[in-house]
């Protein structure tokens, strides 16, 4: 099945993802005036959770006017944007290497008297920037997450002065009052970006340094926003935030009553939301997964640790009872809702029994995946200071947890064969004659058949392996939700 993060594959969100800026439909004139004027080609690579990749397909968006069109090819780009993560660690020596492959690449277009202009974004960029500076100094641009608004001024200012340009500010204005209203991002699932930063301060993570203070964008804003998604053909819209149930923007003060709001756009067909946090899982929101029929039946819902003594330690302002307590009440309101969450083992402090209370919780709630790490010390973070574990009890409680994990998930995916469900249509699938699509559980589906991207099909399950299932569709007449 798709990760967690709704990205097929378990592991994928570390990978990099080139980002193409595309172009609506039913705008041909527009697009091929737009793509004329694309003298230009924009290579974004982008590591990191969902909002990395929502910040990219906004970056390129930003720089369109500019005449930046996709490319994927470093040797052919005018522009390179490294958009990083600093999460875990090895991502800042990740960069450093990649940095060295694009440089020895902008000496060869020098050469051939061509231009690159190379930058560094997202949360590496946030945190290490003088770094960057020091260690890179053919860099030309480093920016932060919530700067990038500001890249036009920043390419021009670094094509007037030369040498680096630097802004890791948390500006007083807000980068999506700023970025062009219209969304050029095509496809049918989409990610929005409602609510940004994090005040919580989990021992362990970087998020609140490299994200700056927790905001939500006014309802409205968001309302406006999934409207032009929905116009340009999306079909499913998974609501983006560090800490996205502690939304409380303008104009709908709740996450429940802003997906009450978003579920009557007429043709919006799923909403998903992620991440979340069990503090901030309230009753209003559980009873939105009972009322809404958009909602999908899938919640990501990271614990953590299954030890009351390590969650304490880590910050996370709860305990196992209170998450279980949590899920039994999701599960009262929908019953078949399923539910991801992530974990870290060997964080400072954390004995056998602490694990053992971990792989108890995963036993007791049966997850359909999750995201497990072994901890990593973060610099600035309060558990880096603290005395650590060794590597070898590390990968071995990694390893005992995800083999548990990798068999919910599975038992999981085996459990809807013989069952039908409603599947949104992405596109053709890998083999001639197939179609791909998203099962309500974000698992990945293909069946024999043919169907428009948009449509929403019920199909029957007929086989299951640990990331996929394979359908046949059930009954074309049933559709639901015509493109
Ligand atoms: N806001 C989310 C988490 C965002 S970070 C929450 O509160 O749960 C995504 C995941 O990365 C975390 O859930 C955690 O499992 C993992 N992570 C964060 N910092 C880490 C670290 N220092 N070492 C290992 N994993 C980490
Ligand atoms: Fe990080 Fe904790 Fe905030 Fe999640 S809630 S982003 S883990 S500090
Ligand atoms: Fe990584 Fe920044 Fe997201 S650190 S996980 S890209 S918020």
């Amino acid at each position: 099945m798709p990760g967690p993060n709704g990205i097929a594959g378990s592991m994928t969100k570390l990978d990099p993802a080139p980002c193409r800026p595309h172009v609506q439909p039913g705008r041909a004139f527009a697009a091929e005036e737009a793509r004329s004027r694309m003298t230009k080609k924009l290579l974004i690579r982008t590591w990191g959770c969902q909002m990395n990749v929502y910040d990219s397909e906004r970056m390129a968006e930003v720089l369109a006017p500019l005449g930046f069109g996709p490319t994927d090819r470093p040797e052919d780009a005018d522009m390179v944007i490294l958009n990083t993560c600093h999460i875990r660690e090895k991502a800042t020596e990740k960069l450093f290497s990649e940095l060295g492959r694009l440089r020895a690449t902008k000496q060869d277009r020098a050469a051939a008297g061509l231009p690159m202009v190379l930058a560094v974004a997202g949360c590496v960029a946030q945190a290490e920037g003088a770094e960057i500076a020091a260690r890179a100094p053919y860099v030309d641009l480093v920016f932060g997450p919530q700067t990038l608004h500001r890249l036009p001024e920043m390419v021009a200012r670094s094509a007037r002065a030369g040498g680096l340009v630097l802004d890791t500010d948390f500006p007083e204005e807000s980068k999506f009052d700023l970025l062009p209203a219209e969304r050029t991002t095509q496809g049918v699932t989409a990610f929005l970006t409602v609510q940004e930063g994090c005040d919580k301060f989990c021992s362990f993570c970087v998020v609140p340094y490299t994200r700056g203070a927790e905001t939500s964008r006014p309802a409205a804003a968001v309302l406006a926003e999934a409207q032009r998604l929905v116009d340009a053909g999306a079909r499913e819209l998974t609501l983006l935030g560090q800490n996205v149930n502690a939304y409380h923007g303008e104009g709908a003060g709740t996450l429940a009553r802003l997906i009450e709001m978003l579920a009557a756009i007429p043709g919006l067909s799923r909403i998903r939301y992620t991440t979340s946090h069990p503090r901030d899982m309230d009753d209003a929101l559980i009873a939105a997964h009972r009322d809404i029929p958009a909602l999908m039946p899938m919640l990501h819902l990271p614990v953590q640790s299954g030890s009351d003594r390590v969650l304490a330690a880590m910050n996370r302002g709860h305990t196992a009872a209170d998450y279980l307590r949590i899920v039994e009440k999701l599960r009262a309101a929908r019953p078949d809702l399923a539910l991801t969450s992530d974990f870290i083992v060997g964080h400072p402090g954390e004995d056998a029994a602490d694990h053992a209370a971990t792989l108890a919780l995963v036993r007791e709630v049966g997850f359909a995946g999750a995201f497990s790490f072994k901890y990593s010390p973060r610099p600035g973070t309060p558990a880096a200071r603290a005395a650590q574990l060794d590597e070898p009890t590390k990968d071995a409680r990694l390893q005992e947890l995800q083999a548990l994990i990798a068999e919910q998930q599975l038992a999981f995916n085996r459990a809807r064969i013989g069952t039908t469900f409603d599947v949104l249509v992405t596109g053709p699938g890998r083999h001639p004659g197939q179609i791909a699509g998203r099962s309500p559980w974000l698992q990945a589906v293909h069946a024999e058949g043919s169907a428009t991207a948009g449509q929403t099909l019920a199909m029957r399950a007929i086989s299951a392996t640990a990331n996929s299932l394979t359908c046949v569709i059930e009954d074309h007449q049933q559709e639901r939700h015509a493109a």
